[in-house]
């Protein structure tokens, strides 16, 4: 039997041992899904992870501590450790540089570690998002510089998409269709096979670099509505249309129309990066990609925009932003999750900092933020502050936050609200004090 067939044969008898290198937010789920099944060796470079799962402590809000059986999982921060697996899947993060260029140091430094213990008959799988040709072009050499063994031959390649929404009650690995591709059609077929018992629906595509281009296709949708619901939102302030009222109504045409909403800016490790991997790419072929830029500098500019609005609201307020106490509603990138990393929150606070006001935040999620002016911790409730501060920013719609009372209540007593998520749902021409993206 050759290693192709043997793999086949460890999936269906559940006797494939499963290695995920990079335990975040998308690795600690897909590690805990194969485990319904598989031995799961998960290994993450931090210590400090590693030693909380060996506890069975889960630090990821969608992963819960009694999810992780260390019956099937064993954490590691030992990459040898992957020399059992007969899959080794990368989940490792994807930034960006300053210059908005794709880092892959990431993806090359798992790339090496994986092909430092890489043998035959192992199969690797990309899950970080990337732009289309990174299997091929850059990681497989990597595997096979550092093997010495031929992609194709000894060891197996595929990619497969990461469709994870943190935060997200209703959809998760188990019930998500699961797009792969592999570097040949037998292991496209293999990606599917494994993909099939732990996720909905597997949608096989014709290589890698095709499967890379679904996950660009989904995150620069999002991108480059949310940046058009931005644009009609800065339109519509001018004419006096409340955007909100307007989306609500335009979303009742039962065909053709999909609702994004503007709000103070993207975050999280997606939206505000991932275009940029595209993007980037593009050029090597001589397209300039003026659309998918042209949405990132709109949706750059939201945080500039909410600064300006808390200046409007104050100025209605006979007050000046240099001296005003802000309190910051909001802190993490999106509803109901903790997870800071690019929140416009981060823009939006520094802009107000520099610009003379005084900061106080509240997340009933995210504990801190880290800014270029150092970092600001979440009071432990906002109902204290509320009629203290002259400002109140919403930047995200928490439950918490949606038509709340005590908010509203400040509102009536002059305090300055500018709510760029549309949480109170009230009408700015009702409340002198009221702001609204
Ligand atoms: N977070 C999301 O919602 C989401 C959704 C879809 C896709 N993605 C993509 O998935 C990838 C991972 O994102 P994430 O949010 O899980 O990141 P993350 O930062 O939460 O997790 C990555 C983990 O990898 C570890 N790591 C880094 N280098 C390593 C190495 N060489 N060996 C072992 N571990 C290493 C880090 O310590 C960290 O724990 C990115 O490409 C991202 O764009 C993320």
């Amino acid at each position: 039997m050759n290693w192709t067939e043997n793999l086949k044969n460890k999936i269906s008898n559940n006797t494939a041992i499963i290695g995920i290198v990079g335990l975040g937010y998308v690795g600690l789920p897909l590690a805990t899904a194969f485990c319904s099944k598989y031995k799961v060796i998960g290994y993450n470079k931090t210590e400090e992870k590693t030693e909380q799962l060996r506890c069975g402590k889960s630090y990821i809000e969608d992963v819960k501590d009694e999810e992780i059986n260390l019956d099937m999982l064993n954490p590691t921060t030992d990459h040898r450790e992957l020399a059992k697996c007969d899959f080794i899947i990368i989940t490792v993060p994807t930034p960006l540089r300053e210059d908005k260029s794709p880092d892959l140091s990431y993806v090359n430094h798992a790339g090496e570690e994986v092909g430092e213990i890489l043998q035959e008959g192992q199969f690797v799988i990309l899950k970080s998002t990337t732009y289309p040709g990174t299997t091929e072009e850059f990681l497989t050499p990597v595997l096979e510089e550092k093997s010495g063994l031929k992609a194709g031959i000894h060891f197996g390649v595929g990619y497969s998409p990461e469709r994870v929404d943190p935060g997200n009650k209703e959809f998760c690995i188990e019930n998500t269709p699961n797009v792969v591709g592999g570097l040949t059609p037998e292991f496209t077929e293999i990606c599917a096979l494994l993909f099939e018992g732990i996720t909905g629906d597997v949608i096989q595509v014709k290589d890698c670099k095709t499967a890379e281009a679904v996950k660009m296709i989904e995150n620069i949708y999002r991108n480059v509505n949310i940046a058009l619901a931005n644009e009609l939102a800065l339109i519509f302030e001018k004419m006096e249309i409340d955007i909100w009222e307007a989306l609500e109504a335009a979303r009742t045409k039962p065909f053709g129309f999909t609702p994004f909403y503007p709000g103070p800016g993207v975050g999280g490790h997606c939206i505000p990066l991932d275009p940029y991997y595209l993007s980037y790419r593009a050029k090597h072929f001589g397209i300039i990609p003026r659309f998918i830029e042209t949405a990132g500098e709109i949706n750059d500019f939201m945080p500039i925009h909410t600064v300006n609005l808390v200046r409007k609201g104050l100025s209605r307020a006979g007050k000046k932003l240099r001296g005003s106490h802000i309190l910051v509603l909001g802190i993490s990138y999106k509803a109901n999750i903790s997870d800071t990393r690019e929140s416009p929150a981060v823009n939006v606070i520094e802009e107000l900092a520099e610009n003379g006001a005084r900061i106080t935040v509240y997340d009933p999620y995210a504990e801190s933020i880290k800014t270029r002016l150092g970092t600001y911790h979440s009071e432990n409730s906002f109902e204290t502050h509320i009629s203290q501060v002259d400002c109140i920013v919403i930047l995200a719609d928490h439950d918490k936050f949606k038509k709340n009372q005590q908010i509203i209540d400040a509102l009536k007593k002059n305090v300055v609200v500018v709510d760029t998520k549309n949480v109170l749902n009230l009408k700015e021409s009702d409340e002198p004090f009221y702001v609204k993206i």
